[in-house]
């Protein structure tokens, strides 16, 4: 008779936030589970304000395998990686994806891999392409480099308050030296040339409200991407249509891209994006 063997338990990954029951990413992690027979458990964690180092202190030493960091706690969590920090993640200042190696905290933001995967998958790859990113917050700070060093041929950052554009801008330089001519910054309203590719990274969408930009104009085959995502077009997607955009997208593929890129970095497989984006937006106009 031989003695079965016993399958290992399975991997324990949580998002941790505050709301966090709005969050899409249990689901698509189940779904990347049953893609690639990796077995795990991914749970949605409500860290109190005050608690949350104390929330990822428990989760690891109780045996969890991955973190991902939601609003508003992503910059906290830069700020317990100290020296565990990706390349990326230092210069973002905020990180979504935790783990641990050898008993020390990692931590990477995926969100700029997972804009450009999705740029990619829509046929617009930023390389030799003139990138404007309107915004100068967290999410754009997240995907800056990662344009960059892309290969964009320009990338000019614009925001409603164009100091942050500018410091963003600085902070690149200082980082980046050899970009600094292929990067500028400046307000809302004083835009010259065509854009190949348009990206929302300001939180306007959540009041389903556009950004204003006067003077927008779209290359020919132009994408106007939001990193924000609605059951339906967005504000900035009915915006950058009627401007002139001959495509548009919202940042459920990034969204996917990101979780992708977090469960490479966890279980060393990179998933199919595909399939799992098709569900979650079936879901999501499900209600
Ligand atoms: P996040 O982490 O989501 O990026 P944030 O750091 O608060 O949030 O940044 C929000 C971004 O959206 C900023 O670039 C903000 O512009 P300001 O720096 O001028 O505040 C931008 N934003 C928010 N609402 C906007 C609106 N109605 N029009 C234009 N920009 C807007």
């Amino acid at each position: 008779m031989t003695t079965p063997i016993a399958s290992p338990a399975p991997k324990k990954f949580a998002v941790v936030g505050n709301p966090v029951a709005h969050s899409k990413s249990p689901f698509i992690h189940a779904a990347f589970s049953a893609q690639t027979g990796i077995a795990l458990t991914y749970e949605r964690i409500c860290a109190p304000l005050d608690a949350f180092e104390a929330t990822v202190e428990a989760f690891f030493a109780e045996g969890g395998s991955g973190l991902n960091i939601t609003v508003p706690f992503k910059e906290r969590a830069w700020a317990m990686a100290g020296n565990g920090l990706s390349e990326r993640a230092r210069l973002a200042g905020a990180v979504n994806t935790l783990w641990q190696e050898n008993g020390q905290l990692k931590a990477c933001n995926t969100d700029g891999v997972g804009l450009l995967t999705d740029l990619r998958r829509l046929g617009a790859d930023p390389e030799d392409r003139r990138v404007l990113l309107i915004g100068a917050g967290g999410a754009a700070k997240g995907v800056t480099l990662p344009l960059l060093q892309a290969g964009c041929s320009h990338l000019h950052i614009i925001n409603r308050t164009a100091e942050r554009a500018q410091q963003l801008r600085e902070a690149l330089t200082i980082h980046q030296p050899d970009a600094a001519r292929r990067l500028s910054a400046g307000p809302l309203d004083e835009l010259n040339g065509h854009w190949d590719v348009v990206i929302n990274a300001t939180s306007s969408s959540i009041d389903d409200q556009a950004p204003a930009i006067p003077g927008l104009s779209f290359a020919p085959d132009a994408l106007a991407y939001d990193m924000f995502y609605a059951p339906q077009a967005t504000a900035f997607m009915r915006f950058a249509r009627a401007a002139g955009a001959a495509r548009v997208a919202d940042g459920l593929g990034m969204l996917t891209g990101q979780a992708a890129v977090s469960f490479q970095i966890w279980n060393g497989v990179m998933p199919d994006i595909d399939p799992v984006l098709t569900a979650l937006r079936q879901q999501i106009a499900n209600g």
